[in-house]
This record gives structure tokens, C-alpha cells and sequence, in this order.
């Protein structure tokens, strides 16, 4: 017994391997539950005197060494053993060296395998949680800059090539929108995950009269897992996490390009603030939008856990097995590189100007109005679109040709494509002309951009 592993060595004489040791151990990485793992001890223990199992008095023992537990995980001092493979079994053995002979009775009617799906959803839980407040910080971000920007024309692009007039406040708030539904897909994750499957032990359920209602409720679970082997052996939650912050890291890096794109010297679209931007250690002039290159390639390691996981789970056989304790190393690290995208993210938008003049300015280069102007003939002139299209496209070639933009063409050269052009065409020419007419719902009209505003105000 003294060779071999203190928790389960009793039909062991020798002691494992020092490799075995090394790739069976998690406490280098499940550390990071060790509040969770405490909280769920203490729920227990409690049922189990409620209940009868255990009693008041190795209850209140029990609760008190864990709390000293807690204390000395948070204040750096607990001494963390690779022999005890984890946290579940360190937070045990120590509770054991303060409390003696009680600790013993904390693992009844309970097994590691319903603990660290316990724990595991806690700290996903905690994860879905700060994740979505970050995203409220971001929307907040965005409609703020939209409101700044609800009537500033700049170039909307299909192909990235100039398509027709949009307005900044409108830009913004496509983010807003993709953000909103990162945060609705976390929200709805966190529904389905919060199911307790503490009491599952360690597949088939316990024989002693536990109350498993009364543990989930006191980890702020809606209600207990209604199937013992589902729930020692699900990952889904864990799954639904990440993928949910993979949509939402690709979202990141669609913007991040753009921040790229737009701080260029060739774009000015933006300049990001100095407190987001770095130098360069051999060019004087460089501002560098480091934060939003990194943001763009961060999607690789969250996409990348998300097949991680899928891949451990993938043909394992019920019940639990210790492939699963491969699942956490991904999530944590596709947790933080979500988290600090997301408040690199809003520190970013909140703080960046948008050049008005340079948005407006390549807003009108680019033909971008070609589309009001076959427009204009269909309603004014009664021409069939297709025609209209083409007569607009006949226009943009020969304003192409001797370098102008459409409006510096001639009322005769415009008559030469059409006889029924009037003066009253280039009124539908000029960029702002272009998007205030673009009323319809959703459109990039600066009047309906401001009614989104009051709608992600209000809410
Ligand atoms: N460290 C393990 C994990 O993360 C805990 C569960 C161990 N269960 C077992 N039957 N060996 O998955």
C-alpha cells in the first residue's frame, strides 16, 4: 500500500511506471478546475448529510477543510502532487492531511467520472458566462461607432471591388448582428448544458439514497442528467462551446482582415488608436495592426479545438473512458484565446477613428452609382431593367475611357446612350444622394441605420 497509489492501491503491490505516471496525470492542466472541484465536493457532502449517508458532523468537518482547501489554492500555497494524477484526487488527499478520517467518507455514492463531468461543465458554464458579457461589451462598441458613423457614405464592396454606396453605422452594425447571434448560440448552449451529473457515479448510478435534485440545485443546475451513463460519458456542452466560439472567432477574424485592410496606407480607412497598434523596430513610419492579425489567425487553434475534441470523442463506446480526459486542455485554451480576441476586439473598435473624408472620397470613385443610375431609368423612363443595365453599362465605359467618374460626363454624351435622359439624372449620381434613397428595411439609408442604433439601445 505505501508503494502503490494511495486512492486506489489496494490490489496494486508496485507503484506505476514514472512514464505511465507522466502521461496519465492531468493535474498539470485540471488545476484550473480546482474551484469547481471544491464547490462540487462541498454540494455533496452536504446531500450526503441531508440524507442521511454521512454525518452532520463529518459534513461540517468536511466543508471546513475544503474551504481551507480553497484557500490555499487561491493563495498559491497548495502543493500540487503528479503521483495524485488530479485535481479530484489532490484536493481529496489534502483534505484527508487536514481533516483525517472524514475525508474518507466524501467519495461516497459518488465516482471521478460523474466529478469531472461535474466540474467540467461548471467551469464551461463559468466560460459561456464570461464569453457572452464580452460580447455585450463589443456590440456596445460597435453600435457606438455606428452611431458616430449612421450618415457617413464609404464604399460597399461585393468581390472586394467597389459595389454601391453603404454608410459606416451601417458596416458596424453587420458585426453587431453576427455578434448577436454568437452570443444567442452561448446562451443557448448554456441552456442545454445545465444539467447535473453529479450522483451518476461512476456509470450505473448509486445505491445509497442520494439526492441528486438537491446537488443540482445547489450548483445552480436547472436539474440532474436523466441518464447515468449519458452523463458521465457526454462532452457535448463542451462540444456546443466550441463550436459556438468557432463561428464566433471566424466572425473576429472577418473584421480583423478588415482593420487590417482598412488601416493601410493604400485604404485610410481607419487609424487604430496608438494604444492598439505597434511599431516597428527598422521602420520609423509603421503602424502595425498586430492585434488584428493575430484575431485573424486565433480561429485556427479555436476551430482547431473544436476538431480536437470532436476527434477524441468520436466511436468512443459508453460509458466513460480516459480518452475523455484529453477534452480539457482544448476547451481552456480555446476559452482564453476566445476571451482575449474578444476584449482585444472591443478595445480596438471602441478606440479606432474612421477617416470620413477618405470613407467618402473612395465611396464615390468606382462607378458606385451605376446601379442608382439604371435605377433612375427604370422609374423615370419606364425602360426594362436588363435594358436600363445596359444602356448604364455603355455610360460607364465611356466615362471609363477618358477617365471620369459618371457624373462628369455631359447631359449630350448621357443622351447619346439615351435620347429620354433629363438634367434630373445626376441627382441620383452623388454617393449621399445613393444611400439616403436605400430605404428599404435593413437598408443602408443613414434613417434606418439610425433606427437599428435605437434598437440595440434599447435593448
Ligand atoms: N482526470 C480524469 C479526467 O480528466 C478524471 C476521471 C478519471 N476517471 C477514471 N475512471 N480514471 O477524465
Amino acid at each position: 500500500m505505501t508503494d502503490s497509489n494511495a486512492m486506489w492501491g489496494g490490489r496494486f503491490a508496485d507503484r506505476p511506471d514514472e512514464v505511465m505516471e507522466a502521461i496519465n496525470a492531468s493535474i498539470g492542466f485540471d488545476r484550473r478546475m480546482a474551484r469547481q472541484d471544491v464547490e462540487a465536493s462541498r454540494a455533496h457532502a452536504a446531500m450526503l448529510a441531508a440524507t442521511g449517508v454521512i454525518s452532520g458532523s463529518d459534513a461540517e468537518a468536511i466543508r471546513e477543510g475544503l474551504l481551507t482547501v480553497l484557500s490555499e489554492i487561491e493563495g498559491g500555497t497548495f502543493a500540487y502532487s503528479t503521483a495524485l494524477e488530479d485535481i479530484h484526487m489532490n484536493v481529496e488527499a489534502r483534505l484527508k492531511e487536514l481533516i483525517g478520517e472524514p475525508a474518507g467518507r466524501l467519495h461516497t455514492g459518488r465516482s471521478r467520472n460523474d466529478q469531472v463531468a461535474t466540474d467540467f461543465r461548471l467551469w464551461v458554464r463559468d466560460h459561456v458566462d464570461l464569453a457572452v458579457t464580452a460580447l455585450d461589451k463589443l456590440i456596445d462598441a460597435l453600435v457606438g461607432q455606428a452611431e458616430a458613423g449612421a450618415d457617413w457614405p464609404m464604399p460597399g464592396f461585393t468581390h472586394l471591388q467597389v459595389a454601391q454606396p453603404v454608410t459606416w453605422g451601417h458596416h458596424m452594425l453587420a458585426y453587431a448582428e453576427m455578434f448577436d447571434r454568437d452570443r444567442g448560440r452561448l446562451r443557448d448552449a448554456r441552456a442545454r448544458m445545465n444539467e447535473s451529473p453529479l450522483g451518476a457515479a461512476a456509470l450505473a448510478g448509486t445505491g445509497f439514497p442520494i439526492d441528486r435534485e438537491m446537488t443540482a440545485e445547489a450548483l445552480g443546475f436547472d436539474r440532474p442528467c436523466a441518464n447515468s451513463l449519458d452523463a458521465v460519458s457526454d462532452r457535448d456542452f463542451a462540444l456546443e462551446f466550441l463550436a459556438a466560439a468557432s463561428i464566433c472567432a471566424m466572425h473576429l477574424s472577418r473584421l480583423a482582415e478588415e482593420l487590417v485592410v482598412w488601416s493601410s496606407a493604400q485604404f485610410r480607412f481607419v487609424r487604430l488608436s496608438d494604444r492598439w497598434s505597434t511599431g516597428s523596430s527598422i521602420m520609423p513610419q509603421k503602424r502595425n495592426p498586430d492585434a488584428a492579425e493575430l484575431l485573424r489567425a486565433k480561429v485556427g487553434r479555436i476551430v482547431g479545438a473544436n476538431v480536437a475534441l470532436l476527434t477524441v470523442m468520436k466511436g468512443l463506446p459508453l460509458a466513460y473512458s480516459k480518452d475523455m480526459q484529453e477534452d480539457k486542455e482544448q476547451v481552456f485554451d480555446a476559452a482564453d484565446s476566445l476571451l482575449l480576441g474578444l476584449a482585444a476586439m472591443e478595445g480596438m473598435v471602441r478606440d479606432m477613428t474612421a477617416n470620413r473624408d477618405a470613407l467618402a472620397a473612395a465611396a464615390a470613385t468606382g462607378f458606385s452609382t451605376a446601379t442608382d443610375l439604371a435605377d433612375w431609368l427604370v422609374r423615370e423612363l419606364g425602360l426594362p431593367f436588363r435594358e436600363a443595365h445596359h444602356v448604364t453599362g455603355a455610360l460607364v465605359a465611356k466615362a471609363e475611357a477618358r477617365g471620369l467618374d459618371l457624373p462628369d460626363l455631359t447631359l449630350v454624351e448621357m443622351q447619346d446612350a439615351h435620347p429620354g435622359i433629363t438634367q434630373a439624372v445626376y441627382g441620383v449620381l452623388g454617393v449621399e444622394n445613393s444611400v439616403a434613397s436605400r430605404t428599404s428595411y435593413g437598408g443602408t439609408a443613414p434613417d434606418q441605420v439610425r433606427a437599428q442604433v435605437e434598437r440595440w439601445r434599447a435593448r
